[in-house]
C-alpha cells in the first residue's frame, strides 16, 4: 500500500531537516549557497527570456524611488519575523532590490512549475494565476464586488484577480481591489506598474490588523504568502480576514503543496537553498492550514492541488 507523506522529510524536525538547517546556520556555508542561489536563480529565468537584470535596471528611477515615503505609512510596526534576511536579501523584504527583483523572481517561479512544457513565461505565469482562480470561481461566492490581496508584493497576483473578476462581473458590478503589503518598497513597485489605475489602493499595513472596517470584502487571497509566516502570524492574518469577509465570502490561499510529490523529492541542493533563504519554511510544511482555518471559524476549508507543485485552499464565512 502507497501512503501519502504529509510533508517533505526535507521540512520539520525529522533527521533530514535537521541536517540541512545545521548547514544553513554555518555562515560561510550560508554565505556561499546564497552567492550561488542567486547565480544560478538569474541566469536560469534568462535564459529562458525573463530580463531580470534589465528589469532591475528599467524599475531604478527617481520617479519610482520617490512613492517610497508617499506610501509608507509610519504608523506600522514590523513583526520581528519579518525582519530577518529573506530570499537572500539581508534586509528582507524591506529594501529596493527585493522590489525590483520580485516580478522576474516571480516568472521565473512559475517556469518551474511545468518544467517539461517549454512555456514561455508569460503562459506559465497566466498558467499559474489561472489554476488558482480556477479554484476560487468553483468554491468561492458567485459575486465578488470587494477583493482584498493580502501581501500583494508588485502586484502581479492583484492585478490578475482584479481583472479576472472585471471580466466576469457585469458593467453594473464593477470590482474594487485593494492590495496590501508590509513592504512599501513593494508597493512603490506595484503602484508604479499600475499605470491605468486599475487598484482602488495600494495599501501599506500587516495583514494581522489591517484597520479596514468588518465584513467589507467579499474575497480575501493570500498568494504565495503563508510560507513566508511563522505559524502564530499565519492564525492572526486568518482571524483578520474572517473578520473583514462578509458572510458567504472567502478567504482563497495558493501556496506551496507539502505534499505534493515533486516538493518532496526536490534534489538537495534545491531544498536546502529554499530552507535557506526562506527562514519559515519548517513551520510552514508542518502547519494544518484546514486545522487552524477552522479553529478561528471558518467553514471547513476546500483544498484542491491546483498545480503539480502547489495547492488552493477556499475557506468560507458562514
Ligand atoms: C512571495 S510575496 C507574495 C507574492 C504575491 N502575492 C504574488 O502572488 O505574486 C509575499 C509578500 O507578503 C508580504 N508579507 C509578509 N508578511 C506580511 C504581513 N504580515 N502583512 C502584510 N504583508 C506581508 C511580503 O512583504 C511579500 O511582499
Amino acid at each position: 500500500m502507497t501512503t501519502t507523506k504529509l510533508k517533505p522529510d526535507w521540512a520539520g524536525d525529522d533527521l533530514l531537516s535537521r541536517l540541512v538547517n545545521r548547514a544553513i546556520q554555518t555562515p560561510v556555508l550560508y554565505a556561499l549557497m546564497k552567492r550561488q542561489a542567486r547565480r544560478v536563480l538569474i541566469q536560469t529565468a534568462e535564459k529562458n527570456g525573463v530580463a531580470w537584470r534589465q528589469t532591475c535596471v528599467d524599475l531604478d528611477t527617481p520617479a519610482l524611488r520617490q512613492r517610497l515615503d508617499e506610501l509608507t505609512n509610519p504608523a506600522v510596526v514590523y513583526p520581528d519575523y519579518y525582519q530577518v534576511p529573506f530570499h537572500a536579501y539581508s534586509e528582507g523584504n524591506l529594501c529596493w532590490q527585493a522590489a525590483f527583483e520580485a516580478a522576474p523572481a516571480t516568472y521565473a517561479m512559475a517556469l518551474r512549475v511545468w518544467p517539461q512544457e517549454n512555456l514561455s513565461w508569460q503562459e506559465a505565469q497566466a498558467r499559474l494565476r489561472q489554476s488558482f482562480l480556477n479554484v476560487l470561481d468553483q468554491y468561492g461566492p458567485a459575486q465578488v464586488h470587494d477583493i482584498l490581496d493580502v501581501g500583494c508584493s508588485v502586484g502581479i497576483s492583484t492585478m490578475a484577480i482584479h481583472r479576472h473578476y472585471a471580466q466576469k462581473n457585469a458593467p453594473t458590478n464593477p470590482v474594487r481591489t485593494v492590495g496590501l503589503d508590509l513592504s512599501p518598497y513593494m508597493l512603490a513597485v506595484a503602484q508604479f506598474q499600475d499605470t491605468q489605475h486599475e487598484i482602488a489602493q495600494w495599501v501599506h499595513g500587516a495583514a494581522e490588523s489591517t484597520g479596514f472596517p468588518d465584513a467589507s470584502f467579499d474575497v480575501v487571497t493570500m498568494q504565495f504568502v503563508t510560507h513566508e509566516l511563522p505559524r502564530q502570524a499565519g492564525r492572526a492574518i486568518f482571524a483578520e480576514a474572517l473578520r473583514l469577509l462578509r458572510p458567504g465570502g472567502a478567504l482563497a490561499i495558493v501556496d506551496n503543496n507539502p505534499q505534493s510529490p515533486v516538493i518532496q523529492a526536490l534534489p538537495p541542493v534545491l531544498f536546502t537553498l529554499m530552507k535557506s533563504t526562506e527562514p519559515w519554511s519548517d513551520d510552514y510544511y508542518t502547519f494544518d492550514l484546514e486545522m487552524a482555518l477552522t479553529e478561528v471559524g471558518f467553514e471547513p476549508p476546500v483544498t484542491v492541488p491546483s498545480d503539480p507543485r502547489h495547492r488552493t485552499l477556499v475557506a468560507r464565512k458562514g
